[in-house]
């Protein structure tokens, strides 16, 4: 428990600064306050009138002191509202009395005149007979503000925000392990870390590459990508890739239609086929019709070539996944669909689909499995190692190569973690991935 604490020790850190930074704020509204103090002694006269005075007693001395607490007191002394504090001493007859002010002046002032209004009090209405009250120390008030209390606020704000932290340190313990480095995504699928994404706030207004100027960081990292993926396999470059992920949201659609883009502006010709017949997004995001499409090829109703559409991208078609049909598992499984493929192999230097998240339902895998091989998107800080690791295994399962792993919306500096320092430039793919072959699989005609 401890070990997990002292690990986010720099989550503790940032909560316990917060914590002093809101006390600090917290500690300049209320006004300064200083305090008045006076001390007066409560004694009895004998009842033959002559000797010594006597004490009479703590319980009539606490009395007092509540009397001297009271609104009816505070009226009298002109200062309503204001709090009277009165303690007795412990062992004596003194009774301390303190009043708080906005001024030293206005703090003495004020204890001054309680201790007035009680001793006329006592001296006019006798509540006791044989009373006297003597000024131990008369009212005075300190230079410096008693409050607010500087130190004690903002230890305590320390505090709390150091228990915050490490009450979110330790949940986060408990959470699972979620992707977090190049190395992550390599073990548990064994294939490398072909790109990252970083997290693009431009991603909602911009989320085609084709607008945005060739220094953005996610034209590089597709440049990269594309570079890393030409080195996969020199000989025999894969013709039709399928990327899908483990779940929804990952960044599946934006990156497929980035690197489709990125790939069509090397002159080579790319197709792009929204093979997420449950949740298409490829129509929207080239503003295309989705009507016809690839249910529409499949079930016969047109030629596939007559489905697609071109795009603003030279060299860049897209089959939009047409009309959502009810039972898009087993269309995807027909032979038509791995005719379609084939065919198409013959138009296109590349094919790219854009499948569904592999954990919800089979039509990645599928997909993958007609494929040249597969690449699984990772989103970084979201994706958990078992999701990932599962989602290695159900394309294992039918077969499918996982070429690699492409990390998106990585924090914007994490060179150290995923960038070329790390090691993980072309170089280190090229060495990575002279994996043999595995033959195609969909038929050309
Ligand atoms: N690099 C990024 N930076 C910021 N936002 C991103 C990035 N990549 C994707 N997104 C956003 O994340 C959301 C999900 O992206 P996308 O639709 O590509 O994911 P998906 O894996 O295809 O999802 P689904 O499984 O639902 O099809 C979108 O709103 C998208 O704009
Ligand atoms: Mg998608």
């Amino acid at each position: 428990m401890l070990s997990a604490i002292i690990g986010r020790w720099p989550l503790v850190l940032v909560t316990s600064l917060v914590g002093v930074a809101v006390a600090a704020l917290a500690l300049t509204f209320p006004t300064p306050q200083y305090t008045g103090i006076a001390e007066i002694l409560v004694q009895k006269a004998p009842a033959s009138g002559d000797g010594a005075l006597r004490s009479p007693g703590a319980r009539v001395v606490g009395s007092y002191a509540a009397l001297l607490e009271g609104d009816d007191l505070a009226a009298e002394a002109g200062i309503d509202g204001a709090e009277v504090r009165a303690t007795p001493r412990p062992g004596t007859d003194a009774i301390v009395i303190e009043v708080d002010g906005p001024s030293a002046d206005e703090a003495a002032a004020r204890t001054r005149a309680v201790v007035e209004a009680f001793t006329a009090l006592v001296s006019e209405q006798a509540p006791e007979p044989g009373l006297t009250v003597t000024t131990v120390s008369s009212a005075s008030a300190g230079t410096s503000p008693t409050s607010p209390r500087w130190g004690l606020g903002l230890a305590v704000g320390a505090l709390a925000g150091l228990l915050l932290g490490a009450l979110i340190a330790l949940a986060r313990s408990g959470a699972p392990a979620v992707v977090g480095t190049a190395d992550d995504a390599k073990s548990l699928t064994d294939a490398p870390v072909l790109g990252t994404v970083a997290h693009d706030p431009e991603m909602a207004t911009k989320p085609l590459l084709s607008q945005l100027d060739s220094h953005h960081p996610r034209r590089e990292s597709m440049r990269i990508l594309r570079t890393n993926l030409q080195f996969l396999d020199v000989d025999t470059p894969q013709q039709v890739i399928t990327v899908t992920s483990s779940l929804p949201g990952e960044g599946k659609s934006t990156t497929t239609s980035s690197l489709a883009i990125a790939l069509a502006e090397t002159g080579r010709r790319v197709l792009l086929i929204d093979g997420d017949l449950r949740k298409p997004r490829l129509d929207t995001l080239f503003g295309v019709e989705r009507t016809i499409g690839l249910t529409t090829a499949l079930v016969g109703r047109v030629a596939p070539e007559s489905a697609i559409q071109a795009t603003r991208t030279p060299g860049l078609d897209i089959l939009t996944s047409g009309t959502l049909p009810p039972n898009p598992s087993e269309l995807l499984q027909t032979e038509a669909m791995l005719s379609l493929v084939g065919r198409l192999t013959e138009r296109y230097d590349l094919i790219l689909i854009d499948a569904p998240p592999l954990l919800a339902v089979t039509d990645g895998a599928l997909l993958a499995a007609l494929s040249d091989g597969a690449l699984v998107i990772v989103r970084h800080g979201r994706t958990r190692l078992d999701e990932l690791k599962a989602a290695a295994d159900r394309l294992q399962a039918v077969g499918a190569r996982v070429l690699g792993t492409v990390i998106t919306m990585t924090p914007r500096r994490s060179t150290s973690r995923y960038g070329y320092g790390s090691g993980y430039g072309p170089e280190f793919f090229a060495r990575e991935t002279a994996a043999p072959r595995r033959p195609r699989r969909h038929r050309r005609r």
